[in-house]
C-alpha cells in the first residue's frame, strides 16, 4: 500500500527520507511528499506532488528543505484522487502538525464531520487529514508542555480501521511519533539517529538493526533513543533483530528493472530457501516450524489461504501435500475464505502464504482461522511481518527483498517452501519413508541449477513475446501442476501488459474457452512431461486446428507436442511434480518481455501496489 519514512538524527533529513521513499516506491506511486522541520524557523516545510517520486524530485530541485528531522510518504490512493492536494503529508489548521498515513480509516466521515463542526478547515479529500486536526486538538488542549506521543495515543484510540501514522510537530525538534494498527511499521536503530519505515529497505543503507512495532503501539523516536508504549502509555519491550541482507540486495545492479534482476536471482533464492534442511540423521529438518510432531499427526486437513501469485503457489502446494501426506488439502483465496464461515478447527493446519506478510485479506483469514482453533503456519518472505507474528509457526522463504510489484523470486521460493512443508508433514506422519523423503529432497536440491539452466534458454521466449506483443488476448493452458502455472502466467501478463489473459486447465477448453480461439490467437501451453501429457497434446492439436498460435513449453527430449508447436520453448527435465519450479521462469520472462515491448514500466504497473494492506 503506501510507503512511510520517519527520520531524526544528524544528517539532512530530506536526503534520508527521499532515499527511503525511493526504496519504498514499489508500495505505491500515486503521489509522494515530505515534511522537514527547519531548526532555524521552526517551520514544518512540506513538499508534495502527484505522480511518481520523480515528480517530487523535480519539485525539490527548486526548493531547500533544511533540517535533520523529517517524514515522508509514497501513496497508493484510497480516499481521494491521486492529486497534489491529496498527497501526504497532511497538516492541521496552523501547519504545526504534519502526518503521513498508510491505511484506511473506516470512521473518517464521522471524524471529518465532527472536525468541521468544531471549526476546522479540511483542505483535502483524504481520511488522513482528519488525523492531523485531531492531533492538533489534543495537543493544543494540553497546553504548555504538551506531549505529542500522548496526543497520538489518544487519537489512535478514536480511529477505526487500519493505520500506520508517522507524525511530526513544529514544537518538537527531537521527536517523531509513529503508531500502528494492522499495517507494518519497523524501527531502524542507528547511532545518534533513528528511523521509522514501512519496511527495512527504507533504512538499510544506514542501519541493519531493526525492531518491529506491534499492534496498537506508539513509538517515540528521538536521536538518542526509542521508546515504545501501548495505547495507554505503558512502555513495552520488544525484540531487535539484525537484517541479514544489505543495500546491494535492494539495488538494481545494472538491470533496467528490478523485475529482471529478481528473475535472475532465482537460483540463489531457491538455494537459500531449501539449503541445509537435511540433518545429520538424514531427516528433513524444518526446525523453525515449531509445531510438535504430535500436533502434526493430529491434523485431518490442510487449508491454504493466500492471494494473487501466492495463491498459485498454494495451488501447487495442494498437489504436493495431498500426494505425499494424503491429507485433504483445500486452497482458498484469502478474501473469500474469511467470509464464508469455513469449517476449520483444532485438527486443521492453515497455511497462510504471503510474500509481504502484510496482505490484509490473508491476515484476516489467518486471524479467523486461529479464532476457530486452527493451527496457522505462515510462509512468508518478511521477517517481523504481521502474518509472521500472528501465526503459530513460520517458514521464512529466503528470497531477499523483492521490489518489483510483480512477484517472481518470492513466488519461486514459495513453491520451494510448499514442497518442503509437504515433505516435512509426510515425514512426521510417516506417509513417506526416510529414503523417499531424502530422494525428493535431493530432487529439490538440484532445482537451483536447473533454474539457472532454464534462464539461459529464454531467448526464444523473449523473441515470441516481442513478436506477439500487439495481441490483446493471450490464453494459457496447463494440466495438473501446469494449471496453477498457467494461472500465474496469465496473472503476470494482465498485471504487466494490461492485456486480457486467462489461464485454463487444458481439459476444460472444450467446455467453453475454445470459442475464444480465432486465427492467430496466442496460446501458451505448459506441455511438460507428466502422466497427462498425451491428453495435453490432444488439447494442443484441438487449438492448433482452430488457428491458434501455439507457444509450447516442453521438456527436453519430449517430442510429442513438437508437430503442433509454432514456437517451442525447451526446459530441462525434472520430476513432473516439481516442474512448476522450472515452468514459472518462461511465464515470468514472457510477461516481462511482452510488457516491455509495449513500452511499459514492469516494476510499477498501473493501479497496483506491492503490498495490499486493505481488504
Ligand atoms: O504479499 P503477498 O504475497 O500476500 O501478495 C499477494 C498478492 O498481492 C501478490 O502475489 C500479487 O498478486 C502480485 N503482484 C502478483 O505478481
Amino acid at each position: 500500500m503506501c510507503g512511510i519514512v520517519g527520520y531524526v538524527g544528524e544528517q539532512p533529513a530530506l536526503d534520508v527520507v527521499m532515499q527511503g521513499l525511493r526504496r519504498l516506491e514499489y508500495r505505491g506511486y500515486d503521489s509522494a511528499g515530505v515534511a522537514v522541520l527547519d531548526p532555524g524557523t521552526h517551520a514544518l516545510n512540506v513538499a508534495r506532488k502527484a505522480g511518481k517520486l520523480a515528480n517530487l524530485d523535480a519539485e525539490l530541485a527548486e526548493t531547500e528543505l533544511p533540517g535533520s528531522l523529517g517524514i515522508g510518504h509514497t501513496r497508493w490512493a484510497t480516499h481521494g484522487a491521486p492529486t497534489d492536494r491529496n498527497a501526504h503529508p497532511h497538516r492541521d489548521c496552523s501547519g504545526a502538525v504534519a502526518v503521513v498515513h498508510n491505511g484506511t480509516l473506516e470512521n473518517f466521515a464521522e471524524l471529518r464531520d465532527g472536525l468541521t463542526e468544531r471549526g476546522h478547515h479540511l483542505a483535502s479529500d483524504t481520511d488522513t487529514e482528519a488525523v492531523a486536526h485531531l492531533i492538533e486538538e489534543r495537543y493544543d488542549a494540553a497546553g504548555t508542555g504538551a506531549d505529542l506521543a500522548a496526543a497520538v495515543r489518544a487519537v489512535a484510540k478514536e480511529l477505526d480501521g487500519s493505520f500506520v501514522l508517522v507524525v511530526a510537530h513544529r514544537d518538537q525538534p527531537d521527536l517523531v511519533v509513529g503508531a500502528r494498527r494492522n499495517l507494518p511499521l519497523v524501527i531502524g536503530l542507528g547511532d545518534g539517529e533513528n528511523f521509522l519505515a514501512s519496511d527495512v529497505t527504507a533504512f538499510i543503507a544506514y542501519t541493519r538493526e531493526a525492531r518491529a512495532v506491534d499492534q496498537d503501539q506508539v513509538v517515540e523516536l528521538r536521536r538518542e533513543g526509542v521508546r515504545v508504549t501501548d495505547l495507554d502509555g505503558n512502555e513495552v519491550a520488544g525484540d531487535t533483530y539484525h537484517v541479514d541482507w544489505d543495500t546491494a540486495a535492494a539495488e538494481k545492479a545494472g538491470y533496467e528493472y528490478f523485475m529482471l534482476k529478481e528473475i535472475e536471482e532465482q537460483p540463489e533464492a531457491v538455494a537459500e530457501t531449501i539449503g541445509g534442511r537435511l540433518g545429520r540423521d538424514g531427516r528433513l529438518r524444518l526446525d523453525e516450524l515449531a509445531i510438535s510432531d504430535e500436533d502434526i499427526r493430529g491434523f485431518h486437513q490442510v487449508v491454504i489461504v493466500a492471494c494473487g501469485s501466492s495463491y498459485h503457489s498454494g495451488l501447487v502446494g495442494k498437489y504436493a501435500i495431498e500426494r505425499w501426506t494424503r491429507l485433504p488439502t483445500q486452497v482458498e483465496i484469502a478474501s473469500e475464505f474469511r467470509y464464508r464461515d469455513p469449517v476449520v478447527g483444532r485438527d486443521t493446519l492453515v497455511i497462510a502464504i504471503s510474500q509481504s506478510g502484510e496482505t490484509a485479506d490473508t491476515l484476516e483469514a489467518l486471524r479467523h482461522a486461529r479464532q476457530q482453533g486452527a493451527w496457522v503456519m505462515a510462509v512468508t518472505n518478511t521477517v517481523g511481518s504481521s502474518i509472521a507474528r500472528e501465526s503459530d509457526a513460520v517458514f521464512y522463504t529466503r528470497s531477499g527483498p523483492e521490489i518489483a510489484v510483480a512477484s517472481t523470486k518470492a513466488v519461486m521460493t514459495q513453491l520451494a517452501a510448499v514442497y518442503l512443508v509437504g515433505l516435512h508433514l509426510a515425514q512426521v506422519r510417516g506417509t513417506r519413508d526416510g529414503d523417499e523423503v531424502r530422494s525428493h529432497y535431493a530432487d529439490l536440491a538440484a532445482i537451483p541449477d536447473l533454474i539457472a539452466e532454464t534462464l539461459t534458454r529464454m531467448d526464444p521466449m523473449r523473441k515470441v513475446a516481442r513478436e506477439i506483443s500487439a495481441a490483446e488476448r493471450v490464453l494459457f493452458l496447463g494440466r495438473h501442476v501446469g494449471y496453477p502455472m498457467a494461472l500465474e502466467g496469465a496473472l503476470k501478463l494482465k498485471e504487466l501488459a494490461y492485456v486480457s489473459a486467462e489461464g485454463f486447465p487444458a481439459g476444460e477448453i472444450k467446455h467453453g474457452p475454445i470459442a475464444l480461439i480465432e486465427q492467430g490467437t496466442p496460446v501458451v501451453v505448459l506441455a511438460t512431461r507428466h502422466a497427462l501429457a498425451p491428453k495435453l497434446v490432444t488439447n494442443v492439436q484441438e487449438i492448433k486446428a482452430r488457428g491458434a498460435r501455439t507457444i509450447v513449453i516442453a521438456t527436453d527430449g519430449d517430442e510429442s507436442a513438437t508437430p503442433y508447436a509454432d514456437d517451442l520453448i525447451r526446459i530441462p527435465d525434472t520430476k513432473s511434480l516439481l516442474s512448476p519450479l522450472l515452468t514459472l521462469v518462461p511465464m515470468q520472462v514472457f510477461s516481462a518481455e511482452f510488457a516491455m515491448a509495449r513500452g511499459l514500466d514492469v516494476d510499477q504497473p498501473r493501479n497496483l501496489a506491492k503490498s495490499v494492506t486493505v481488504e
